[in-house]
């Protein structure tokens, strides 16, 4: 059995994770661009308040690869913000089916609730995007039946709701890259250090 252990080295200069890297962040961005892509949508968990894991659907807004951030956008009165509130650390998957390609996203999330991010991002918003933070009821609300849970009537003001909306930005500290498209299934783990990354293969 081979027991060599991983060696974490900078990706700089090792053409091949470089390559990988590169690849997330070209999904990634194109996950955040206008239009569908396989990576517009992933899955992000959280730490339950009560320990238990979370997970739900998010749509990527905004991806930097510069700062290893990416950005979605939510209400502040989901369970999901109590949850990031509590325990900031998060994980995140979105795959391409068809090429069966999958990326593992950790790292930390911090909520932003004023200022000129959530204004611009607010102000790109469509509108119909913006109705879910009009409805006066906190999302998870018990209701009778489904028709209660509507947000009701037209906004006065384009501004309504933008006190529920908050943008939350997610600085990523790990990436867990998995490729079984190839003859030779690839995975490769990556982890940022300072403004760089350091990485290695892995087995599948
Ligand atoms: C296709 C799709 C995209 C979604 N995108 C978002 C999103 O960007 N932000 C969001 O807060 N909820 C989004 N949701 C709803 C969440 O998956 C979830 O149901 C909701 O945010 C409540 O989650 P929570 O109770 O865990 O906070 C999306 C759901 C689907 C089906």
């Amino acid at each position: 059995m081979n027991t060599r252990q991983p060696q974490i080295k900078p990706v700089t200069g090792n053409t091949g994770l470089e390559q990988v890297l590169a690849t997330v962040w070209t999904c990634l961005r194109e996950g955040a661009a206008p239009g569908r892509s396989p990576f517009s949508i992933a899955q992000l968990a959280t730490v339950g308040i009560e320990g238990t894991a979370k997970v739900r659907y998010v749509i990527l807004r905004r991806v930097c690869e510069e700062t290893g951030e990416i950005t979605f956008h939510t209400d502040v009165r989901s369970a999901k913000i109590a949850e990031i509130n509590a325990n900031p650390n998060v994980s995140l998957v979105a795959a391409d089916l068809e090429k069966n390609i999958q990326i593992r996203l950790e790292g930390t999330a911090s909520i932003i609730t004023d200022g000129p991010v959530k204004r611009s991002a607010w102000d790109a918003s469509r509108d119909r995007s913006l109705v879910l933070y009009r409805n006066p009821l906190v999302p998870g609300t018990v209701i009778d039946n489904p028709a209660d849970g509507q947000a009701g009537n037209q906004p006065t003001d384009r501004d309504d709701g933008y006190e529920n909306f908050c943008v939350t930005v997610i600085s990523v500290t790990c990436i867990d890259w998995l490729d079984l498209s190839a003859d030779g299934h690839e995975r490769a783990s990556l982890m940022r250090a300072g403004s760089g990354w350091r990485g290695t293969w892995v087995a599948p």
